[in-house]
């Protein structure tokens, strides 16, 4: 039975459905995968402790709904198209069959290292298909994969490690992104000085170069590649077995871990990637994330090979050579379907259409958006100069958290509105609250968007720290899925995402926590105090501004910020340097000591004329001299 919806009478009926009777829903779309065993009961759940889980006692294996049940009619259809960095070697493709025997090969490879199900595994590499063979053979033992996006400094891959007890690394030697090279092995290393838990490091040869390998802890994968069989026996998994932990930041301390099962993460990506891309099989899709980021590992991995649709990986980044190669991978590889992020659109757009003209996109149907809220005028451009038009955009909400797409709008079935992500899909219950926690009943209404029922991609916990992930999303408002998110309800019920309402950043797209940068800047041996906010920034949605307070005058203001970017990058990523450092003589505080940050933002936004009421601060006159200094500098 298909479960693609094909006009918006049939998805109000299906949505419908999946509010009423939310177990039989569900249960329909299971019944189409493979099961070792049937669950015995769809829906157990809490959102006090909070509990949940979906198709308890079902066992499975989801290698064999990604590859083995593909190989019986489809076995050499293209699995994986990958699209290298650099524009003079070749594209690779690998068929299911070809996919199924370097996942087992690789299963295996894992096993003899000692994995067991259970283990944790963390991967830190480049966008080469091995990476997504050792994600699949992290599932395919039942290992945990813990997937670190390879942009990530030292220490934040050290703390993962550690935060996840990883028992093996797989990496590379190094990475091409874009002009450069990044020696990835390196980096790893300098992690491992900060763990003793990883026992085994698996090496991936990506650039040739010379890289200190440690005997009896560091391996070669082509070494152990060569022998390995090509047939692996799945591990048998419970439905509410960890699939996998992702990382990502919240509004306080440091990144966590977020956790999803096997059954009902499965269900969820292959739901929503048939129903909001409309796959057809002869699709070539492309999503252009990073595996790093949940958004690789449900649109470049499972949603699409559970499927058995044909997915493409591109290495390298939308301006090398030039702000054309989006658009000549969409044209080479005939990509029908393509999901990217408003950073993206918005630089390639201020790139001008003199980088898109010299390429056929006829063959598009489909362009999604993804991350961040997308401005009006990228939408624009983007309808216009890359969907021509005849594409419907698909505004895709969802976090780390959800594990799949939540609110968008089912291609060519919703009708599309410029920067709203339109209604929720089908077993999506969103309600809008005011700061009191009421819920907004009517249309035309802005308030925080939160989950009032669970959805089979639910977070399940956090690595480690159930507490945590209680106290993050479910005790804002009992009862409810808080998503950290500020939303608005338009007269016709579409939903339009303002952005986040709590410490954390929307930087091109990465997510960023204020005090993650902060503790950063702060280990400077001249800094006693900072403060981050996000500010609007054209390109990258938001950029980061720091207000820092020095022990000493600074002589050298230049010397001074790089020292500062240098250090951010090194303790996090250069991802979350700040764009803008202003030295102050104190901050606004309330006499608890508490930082105001909704005075620091206004100021970063450079909009001084309504900072509300200042006159709970300790020192309501630092305000002005922030101010001041502001305006010198520019
Ligand atoms: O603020 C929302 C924003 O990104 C946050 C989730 O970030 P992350 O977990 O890194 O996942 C990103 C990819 C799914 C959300 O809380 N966000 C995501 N998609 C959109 C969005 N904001 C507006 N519109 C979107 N389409």
């Amino acid at each position: 039975m298909s479960h693609k919806i094909s006009s918006l009478e049939q998805y109000r009926e299906v949505y419908q459905k999946s509010v009423q009777q939310p177990e039989a829903f569900w249960s329909s779309i299971a019944e189409s995968f493979e099961w070792e065993k049937r669950w015995d009961n769809v829906l157990k759940w809490n959102f006090i402790s909070p509990e949940v889980k979906w198709f308890s006692n079902g066992k499975l294996n989801i290698t064999e709904n990604c590859l083995d049940r593909h190989l019986v009619l489809d076995s050499d259809k293209t699995a994986i198209i990958w699209e290298p960095n650099g524009i003079n070697e070749p594209t690779r493709k690998l068929s299911y069959k070809e996919l199924a025997e370097e996942v087992n090969k690789f299963s295996n490879v894992l096993r003899d290292l000692g994995a067991e199900k259970g283990d944790r595994i963390c991967l830190y590499m480049p966008m080469v298909p091995e990476l997504t063979i050792a994600v699949l053979a992290c599932a395919r033992i039942g290992a945990i994969h813990s997937v670190v996006f390879a942009g990530f400094s030292a220490q934040s891959l050290g703390d993962r490690i550690n935060d996840a007890g990883c028992k093996i690394l797989i990496t590379a030697d190094g990475l091409f992104r874009g002009s450069k090279t990044v020696n990835l092995k390196a980096i790893a290393d300098e992690a491992l000085e900060l763990t003793s838990v990883i026992k085994s490091v698996v090496v991936f040869k990506r650039t040739g170069e010379d890289v200190p390998m440690l005997p009896s802890r560091d391996y070669w994968w082509g070494d152990l590649m060569e022998d390995a069989s090509i047939e692996a026996a799945p591990e048998i998994m419970d439905s509410e077995d960890p699939l996998f932990i992702l990382y990502t930041s919240g509004s306080t301390g440091k990144p966590k871990g977020v956790v999803h099962s096997t059954a009902g993460y499965m269900i969820y990506a292959y739901y929503t990637f048939l129903n909001v891309f409309q796959y057809e099989s002869e699709d070539i899709f492309w999503c252009t994330a990073d595996v790093g980021w949940i958004t690789g590992h449900t649109y470049i991995i499972y949603g699409p090979l559970l499927n058995g649709a044909t997915t493409v990986m591109f290495e390298g980044v939308p301006n090398f050579p030039d702000a054309g190669r989006f658009w000549a991978i969409i044209d080479k590889l005939q990509v029908t379907k393509f999901y990217t992020a408003p950073t993206a659109i918005r630089s390639l757009m201020a790139a001008g259409t003199d980088f898109v003209n010299p390429y056929k996109l006829s063959s598009l149907k489909v362009i999604g958006s993804v991350g961040e809220p997308i401005n009006e005028e990228a939408w624009h451009w983007y309808d216009e100069h890359i969907g021509k038009k005849r594409c419907p955009i698909v505004d895709t909400w969802w976090q780390t958290e959800t594990g799949g797409i939540m609110i968008a709008p089912i291609a060519h079935v919703t009708p599309t509105k410029p920067t709203f992500a339109t209604l929720p899909l089908p077993g999506v219950q969103p309600i809008l609250v005011d700061s009191e926690g009421n819920e907004l009943k009517e249309n035309d209404v802005e308030g925080l968007l939160c989950m009032k029922f669970p959805w089979p991609g639910i977070i399940r916990t956090t690595y480690g720290d159930h507490e945590r992930c209680r106290q993050n999303y479910f005790t804002t408002f009992p009862g409810l899925y808080f998503t950290g998110d500020g939303c608005r309800r338009d007269k016709d019920g579409y939903y339009r995402i303002i952005g986040r309402v709590d410490d954390v950043m929307n930087v091109s797209g990465h997510r960023l926590g204020t005090a993650e940068v902060e503790n950063a800047i702060d280990e400077h041996k001249n800094v006693i105090e900072s403060a981050v906010v996000g500010f609007p920034h054209e390109i990258k949605g938001q950029g980061i501004f720091a207000f820092v307070i020095t022990e000493s005058l600074i002589g050298d203001i230049t010397q001074f910020e790089n020292e500062i970017r240098d250090l951010v990058s090194k303790i996090i990523s250069p991802i979350a340097k700040p764009d803008k450092i202003v030295v102050v003589p104190g901050l606004p505080k309330t006499r608890s000591g508490k930082i105001m940050r909704r005075i620091l933002r206004k100021i970063a936004e450079g909009d001084t004329s309504n900072l509300g009421d200042i006159t709970t601060l300790l020192d309501p006159g630092v305000v002005d001299e922030i101010i001041q200094l502001i305006q010198i500098k520019k």
